[in-house]
């Protein structure tokens, strides 16, 4: 067992991942989540709805989900990364989400049901690749005017602490925000809203 620490200043992110999913630099934390998921595997690896629960996910924490073969990261955002999401308008390609590539909830500044709690599918939007998550404090490497997000190494596209791509990077859209839905004030499903099959 071991934790991925992104030193953001202030703050540690912990990325935490309850799986080892391709071409994520995964980890696996000390502190595991309290993470169930229905139905069997062979069915989630159908494809199926997965049920998360992130009782446990503390702000500045990311847990990584695998669902449909693809790693999905779950963000609890705090209010300085909310901040930052604000300050990040003029820097994105779509700051309303406005490209009709995602569900309605997620057509807002955050691109979330909750504020607090990113839900999107780690792959870069360009070719694929799996982009980085970068704290806000490395201004040195991102830029002057970075307040975190997450880098695609592959060629160079940024994305903000919503998934929003920055302008002029090689990906088209923002990152992907699969359908999901609370059970609970901390419990999601993961490829079901409602309102797909
Ligand atoms: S695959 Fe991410 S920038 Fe090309």
């Amino acid at each position: 067992m071991s934790e991925q620490k992104v030193d953001t200043g202030k703050r540690d992110f912990l990325v935490a991942a309850t799986s080892v999913v391709g071409g994520v630099a995964a980890a696996v934390t000390a502190t595991p989540f309290v993470t169930s998921m229905f139905p069997s595997e062979r069915a989630k690896a159908a494809g199926a709805p997965i049920e998360v629960d992130v009782s446990k996910l503390a702000p500045g924490e990311m847990q990584i989900q695998e669902w449909r073969g693809k790693p999905v990261w779950i963000l609890r955002r705090t209010p300085e990364m909310l901040e930052g999401i604000a300050k990040d308008a003029g820097l994105v390609a779509d700051p309303k989400s406005e490209v009709p590539q995602q569900p309605d909830y997620a057509k807002n500044e955050t691109r979330s049901i909750k504020p607090d709690l990113a839900v999107l599918v780690g792959v870069c939007t360009h070719l694929g690749c799996s982009p980085q998550l970068k704290a806000a404090d490395a201004k040195a490497d991102m830029g002057m005017d970075w307040n975190g997000g997450f880098y695609c190494p592959c060629h160079g596209s940024k994305y903000d602490l919503a998934g929003r791509v920055y302008k002029g990077a090689p990906a088209p859209i923002n990152l992907v925000v699969p359908p999901y839905k609370y059970v609970g004030d901390a419990k999601i499903i993961i490829g079901d809203d409602g309102k797909v099959a």
